[in-house]
């Protein structure tokens, strides 16, 4: 099965992506995490990408239309894969229609996570992750069980991304409406684009995308 999940910064993409991963056995792509690695470990990319993500705007197609075309051809996405982050504009839609036809496979579905503007802010400022497993927490919405302590690996380590901060939200939300959102036509237009209430609880959220998926 190949998925995109599809919404502006702090939908819930990321949290509904590893549910996904661990519940169905298909491998999270997120693009967001792939060009952070690159950014961390200076590479070529990494570079190139950096100023880009950290004033909150889309890095070049180029870039991430390789990344992607390299990565679903690996052995782990033989089962399937989710799309996270990727396609962010029609120009990326439409490398991945010919990816994916030269790979003979095809889309089962683009998730469309509708959240209101004003949660997204407080979703992504209150956002932080394990530094060792990457588990995906917030300050007051999803809290490990025992304070400071990850819930999957066990470490105490955590950390928060450079571009959660409301001033960078605001820019990459523009850039959403501006470049993203015009995506949804092209998928509507395929038969494939659902919706689910990315404002439910995040259990109810992935019950509606188990529900789309199964339909
Ligand atoms: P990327 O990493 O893709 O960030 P994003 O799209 O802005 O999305 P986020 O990761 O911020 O949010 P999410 O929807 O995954 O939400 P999450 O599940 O974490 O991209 C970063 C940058 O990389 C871009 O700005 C760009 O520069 C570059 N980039 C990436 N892909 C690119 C591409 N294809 N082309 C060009 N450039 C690209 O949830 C957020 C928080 O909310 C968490 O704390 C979570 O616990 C909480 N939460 C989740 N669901 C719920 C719920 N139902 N109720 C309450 N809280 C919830």
């Amino acid at each position: 099965m190949i998925i995109i999940l599809f919404g502006p910064p702090g939908a819930g993409k990321g949290t509904q992506a590893q549910l996904l991963e661990k519940n169905r056995g298909l491998v999270q792509l997120s693009t967001g995490d792939m060009l952070r690695a690159a950014v961390a470990a200076e590479t070529h990319y990494g570079k190139k990408a950096k100023d880009k993500m950290d004033a909150g705007q889309l890095v070049s197609d180029d870039i991430v239309i390789g990344i992607i075309a390299d990565r679903i051809k690996a052995d782990d996405c033989k089962n399937g894969f989710i799309l996270d982050g990727f396609p962010r504009n029609v120009a990326q839609a439409q490398a991945l229609d010919v990816m994916l036809a030269e790979e003979g496979v095809k889309l089962d579905a683009v998730v469309q996570m509708e959240v209101d503007d004003a949660a997204l802010v407080d979703r992504v400022s209150g956002r932080y992750t394990c530094a060792k497993c990457n588990e995906g927490y917030h300050d007051t919405n999803l809290k490990p069980a025992v304070e400071g302590v990850c819930d999957n690996c066990g470490s105490t380590e955590f950390k928060r991304r450079d571009d959660d901060n409301a001033e960078t939200v605001a820019k990459r939300l523009d850039e959403y409406y501006a470049q993203t959102a015009p995506v949804l036509p092209y998928y509507a237009e395929q038969g494939i684009l659902q919706q689910v209430d990315g404002m439910a609880a995040v259990n109810e959220v992935a019950a509606q995308i188990d529900a789309v998926l199964a339909a």
